[in-house]
């Protein structure tokens, strides 16, 4: 339907017949002559409908409306001395018209193309027109393209692309699992798999040494910003590796996407931290290390003091840390106020964070006044505070600190749009995570990463000895400025320790046998020594892009609620379709009987 896409023609093409298609940008009347920008994938060119070239097709134009698809023939002539578009490559350019196809009118728009829009749900609603606009246009196409660039180097690289069940198992990734009813095993139910973690460890032992997939992951959890309830993920796995050649290979792929996406060259070696490290400097396993703002330890400086609360914290075996929020003197009360908000989220006991603002000449704070002079002087050197400065205590167990100073930096940053211009990839491996967390609800204990994951050699006694906290993992995951982009691990592949290890999770003979025999009797037959790790993809296209939430690399995303307002997904289903499938529907949302009872009553 064309010879050339709309970002083609050039002064070289002066004189060329071309007959291009797609839709109306705009269409401007300049005294009778109607000037169109014709849009399609790749660009726009100018076309100029003038009644002396043809009567007909002048008039005709002149019912042009913004999104009518249109096919326009003409020939390419150099624009009016003054009038070329230096902002598009067609710019000098127009197409002289001569015949006009109108293949299909639009309505008007529920909302215009060229201008950002806040409303989400109206641009969720219409997203096939949302699309449309060219900074989404663009996301959807750098996304293809890395998503090529990953399959060409995992396949360069000899990894076999393998496709993996969707109807599947319950897989223990920490969300709750999508389930969908089996209708020819009445009761029974398939869960939608939240990775396909077990699959590509039995794709291990089926000898195939190298396995990728652009696999389609589901997960019941709560939404933000880079998490959706279905989302893709990059999964590798490969046999008689170690962590060293994993944390090669994924070098490697960011290198070769980042180069695709954004022709960037990224450093090809990324620092590492341990997660002790991360913690204790960052607050955070997945640090933003574009700024400092680092957590210090002033233990040492409140050995021998006097102050009531830092002193019973230190001596019950707690910490006592503060940052330093460089030049933010002049923080508003609304933003102490969120400040706090977020502290208490995170567990501080109180109602505010202690702090020292520095601020002409003087140090205000409610906490001062009860430090020795020596104190004051060690904690200015320490902390490095100046005029303009804020600093930020915690005081308590290590991990609430820890956590707590790590989102109110990450708070202050966001604040002090710390990172607004930064065009950084800080990328990072955070290394040697612990292998079990405790969970204070069951008294129990659970997998950080997951069930598979192989213990640190060095710390299998602790295991054998109960000492459960000290056990580090063989994980590792890869952060890029501030987000995890992924996450993986060394497997277990002996029976017996994998075994060990569900007991340690709490998970016994009976339910082991139930779940996992699968796995659990395939290591009988040979295991080979393998691992991997799953980069999310859409948070790599989401950071190549620029973008603040995956649901802009995502063509047809879910909002924060799980519900897609353009198809209206999830819907209810018939009484009928649900006993064909023996399900029935015991659980009623209040809303609706509340609504359908009111209804009853008032027909009597
Ligand atoms: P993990 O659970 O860390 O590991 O997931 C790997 C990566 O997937 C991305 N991700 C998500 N992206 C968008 N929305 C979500 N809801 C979401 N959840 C996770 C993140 C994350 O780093 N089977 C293991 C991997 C392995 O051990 O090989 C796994 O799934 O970028």
């Amino acid at each position: 339907m064309r010879t050339h896409h709309c970002s083609e023609l050039r002064e070289s093409h002066i004189g060329q017949s071309v007959t291009l298609i797609g839709w109306v940008n705009s269409a401007r009347d300049h005294g009778g002559v109607i000037f169109v920008d014709l849009r399609d994938r790749e660009g726009l060119t100018q076309c100029v409908f003038r009644p002396e070239e043809n009567p007909q097709v002048a008039v005709q134009s002149h019912t042009l409306r913004e999104e009518d698809v249109v096919q326009v023939t003409g020939r390419v002539a150099k624009r009016l001395e003054g009038s070329d578009n230096t902002r598009i490559p067609t710019g000098a350019i127009e197409i002289v018209a001569t015949v006009l196809r109108i293949v299909n009118k639009a309505d008007v728009l529920p909302f215009q193309l060229d201008k950002e829009l806040s409303n989400e749900d109206l641009r969720m609603k219409y997203r096939y027109l949302d699309l449309r606009r060219a900074r989404m246009s663009k996301n959807i196409r750098q996304r293809s393209i890395i998503t090529s660039a990953a399959r060409r180097y995992l396949d360069t690289a000899g990894f076999y692309e393998v496709e993996t069940p969707i109807l599947s198992n319950p897989t223990p990734e920490g969300a709750r699992d999508f389930l969908v009813p089996a209708r020819l095993n009445p009761g029974r139910f398939y869960a939608l798999p939240q990775a396909p973690q077990q699959y590509k460890q039995l794709l291990m032992v089926a000898g195939l040494e190298k396995y990728y997939q652009i696999a389609r992951c589901f997960r019941d959890e709560d939404l933000r910003a880079d998490r959706q309830p279905e989302f893709t993920q990059i999964d590798i796995e490969a046999s008689f590796i170690d962590q060293e050649d994993i944390i090669t290979v994924v070098e490697g792929l960011l290198v070769a996407m980042f180069k695709a996406g954004l022709d960037v060259d990224v450093p090809d070696k990324f620092p590492r931290m341990t997660y002790r490290e991360a913690m204790d400097i960052y607050g955070s396993d997945k640090p933003d290390t574009r700024y400092g703002m680092q957590i210090i330890d002033l233990a040492d400086i409140f050995a021998t003091t006097e102050f009531k609360i830092f002193r019973g914290t230190l001596d019950g075996g707690g910490v006592v840390r503060a940052i330093n929020a460089k030049g933010f003197a002049g923080i508003t009360t609304g933003q102490m106020n969120r400040l706090n908000e977020i502290a208490i989220q995170a567990g501080l006991p109180v109602k505010t964070l202690a702090y020292i603002k520095c601020e002409g000449g003087e140090y205000k704070s409610p906490l001062w006044k009860f430090f020795t002079g020596t104190e004051k002087e060690a904690i200015a050197a320490k902390l490095d505070i100046a005029e303009g400065d804020v600093v930020f205590f915690g005081a308590g167990p290590v991990d609430t600190v820890s956590t707590i100073l790590g989102r109110v930096r990450s708070e202050i940053a966001t604040m002090m749009e710390l990172t607004k211009d930064s065009t950084a990839f800080n990328f990072l491996w955070v290394v040697d995570f612990p292998l079990l967390a405790h969970d204070e609800e069951t008294g129990g204990w659970g997998a950080v990463h997951h069930p598979f994951t192989r213990p640190h050699p060095d710390d299998i006694g602790l295991l054998e000895s109960g000492d459960y906290a000290k056990v580090r993992a063989c994980a590792y995951d890869v952060v890029l400025n501030g987000y995890e982009l992924g996450g993986g691990s060394i497997r277990i592949h002996e029976k017996d320790l994998q075994a060990k290890m569900f007991a340690v999770l709490g998970v016994g003979p009976e339910e082991q046998q139930i779940k996992f025999s699968h796995l659990l009797d395939a290591f009988r037959f040979g295991a080979p020594p393998h691992g991997g790790l799953a980069l999310g993809l859409d948070r790599i296209a989401m950071l190549i892009a620029g973008e603040e939430s995956i649901r802009e690399v995502i063509a047809f995303p879910k909002n924060n609620k799980g519900a897609d307002l353009m198809s209206h997904s999830p819907c209810q289903i018939d009484t009928k379709l649900l006993r064909e499938v023996y399900v029935q529907s015991t659980w009623k949302d209040p809303k609706l009987a509340a609504e359908k009872a009111a209804e009853a009553a008032s027909q009597g």
